[in-house]
C-alpha cells in the first residue's frame, strides 16, 4: 500500500479528528465534494438531479460502528423513511447501508433483524438493498448475513452484497455467493489490511478486478461493477460486445462527486449507470478513504483550507 493512502487511511480512524471535523462550519463545507448534505432533504434533491441524467442512485446514510442499541435501531427508521421516500416520489434509487452502522458490534442478532426488515420494506415497494463491505474482520460475518436474510424467498432479488478486489478470498466468494442467486457489486476495496488478506500490488487489485467482472457480467444475474477505471471500464464494454452481453444486465456504479463526466458518457453510450451518493452528519470516514484513493483529493482539501 502507498505511503500516502495508509496515511489517510489511518486518519480516517481518528476519533479526535473526527470528532473535530464533523463539528467544524469549514469542513462540512469542504466535505461537501462527496457528500450530498446533511438531510433526507439534501440528498432528495441530487437523487432527483441525478436520476434527470438517465442516471439511477443508491443512497447512504453515513454512519458506521454504532456504539448502542438505540443508534442502531435510529439508523434503522432512517432507511425506512428513505425507503418510503424512494415509492411516495417514485425515485430510480435503492439504498446502501453498512452493517456495523446496524448494530453487528453489538451482537445479539440486532443488525439481523434491523436489516431484515429493511430488505421487507423494500421488497414491499420494488427496491433494493445493498450491504455494503467494510473491514476484512467483517467479512465472513457479512457474509453469513446476507446469506440468511436473502434465503427466504420473499426477499431473494431485494437485498445484495459488496465484494472487494483487493481481498485474496473474494473469488472463492463469488463463486459461493453466485451459486445462491445474490446480487453483487463488485468494488477494488477502500480499507487499510494486510498482505496477507489483500494483494498489496495495485496491477494485482486490477487484474483480479477484471477477472471477477467477467464472471460476474456472464453469470445471468444482475451486478453492479462499481469503479472509475477507465482502463477497466473500457476492457469491459468490450468483453460485454465480443460475448454479446445485454448491455442493460448489469450497471456501472460510481460515487457522488467522481467522474461525473464518465458517468454521462456511459449512459449515452446506452450503459446503466448507478451513482452512490451519501449523506448525514457523519462523513468523516467516507470523506477520508476518498481523499486517501487520490492524491490529487488532498491538494483540493489543502487548497480550500488555505482560501
Ligand atoms: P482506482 O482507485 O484505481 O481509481 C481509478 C481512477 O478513478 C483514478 O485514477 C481517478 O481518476 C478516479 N478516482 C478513483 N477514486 C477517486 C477519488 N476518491 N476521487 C477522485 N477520483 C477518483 N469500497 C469498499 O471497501 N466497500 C464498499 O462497500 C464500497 N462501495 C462502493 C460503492 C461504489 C458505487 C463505488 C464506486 C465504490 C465503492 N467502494 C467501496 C470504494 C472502492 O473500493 C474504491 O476504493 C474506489 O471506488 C476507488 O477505486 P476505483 O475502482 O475507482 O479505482
Amino acid at each position: 500500500m502507498s505511503y500516502f493512502r495508509s496515511i489517510f487511511l489511518t486518519l480516517s480512524e481518528s476519533k479526535r479528528l473526527r470528532a473535530f471535523a464533523e463539528t467544524s462550519p469549514l469542513a462540512r463545507r469542504i466535505s461537501r465534494r462527496f457528500v450530498a448534505g446533511t438531510t433526507l432533504a439534501d440528498v432528495i434533491t441530487v437523487v432527483k438531479e441525478t436520476n434527470r441524467l438517465g442516471i439511477s442512485v443508491t443512497m447512504d446514510a453515513l454512519g458506521e460502528n454504532v456504539n448502542t442499541e438505540d443508534e442502531a435501531r435510529q439508523a434503522g427508521k432512517l432507511y425506512h423513511e428513505m425507503l418510503e421516500k424512494i415509492a411516495l416520489l417514485k425515485l430510480d434509487a435503492n439504498v446502501s447501508l453498512k452493517l456495523t452502522q446496524m448494530g453487528m458490534d453489538l451482537g445479539n442478532g440486532i443488525a439481523e433483524s434491523i436489516v431484515a426488515e429493511l430488505a421487507q420494506h423494500a421488497a414491499a415497494c420494488q427496491s433494493f438493498v445493498r450491504v455494503d463491505m467494510e473491514g476484512s474482520i467483517y467479512t465472513q460475518e457479512t457474509i453469513d448475513m446476507v446469506e440468511r436474510l436473502h434465503a427466504p424467498p420473499e426477499l431473494r432479488g431485494s437485498v445484495g452484497i459488496v465484494v472487494q478486489a483487493y481481498l485474496r478470498r473474494t473469488e472463492q466468494d463469488v463463486d459461493h455467493l453466485l451459486a445462491q442467486g445474490i446480487r453483487m457489486r463488485l468494488c477494488k476495496g477502500a480499507y487499510s489490511e494486510p498482505e496477507t488478506v489483500a494483494f498489496p500490488l495495485k496491477a494485482d487489485v486490477d487484474r483480479n478486478y477484471v477477472k471477477l467482472a467477467k464472471k460476474l457480467i456472464t453469470s445471468g444475474i444482475f451486478h453492479g461493477l462499481a469503479t472509475h477505471d477507465e482502463a477497466i471500464i473500457a476492457e469491459m464494454k468490450q468483453f460485454a460486445k465480443a460475448e454479446r452481453i445485454d448491455p442493460q444486465s448489469f450497471e456501472f456504479q460510481m460515487l457522488y462527486g467522481i467522474r461525473g463526466d464518465l458517468q454521462e458518457a456511459l449512459v449515452k453510450e446506452g450503459y446503466r449507470v448507478r451513482v452512490y451518493v451519501p449523506f448525514g452528519s457523519e462523513w468523516y470516514p467516507y470523506f477520508m478513504r476518498r481523499l486517501a484513493e487520490r492524491p490529487a483529493n488532498a491538494l483540493f482539501l489543502a487548497k480550500h483550507m488555505f482560501r
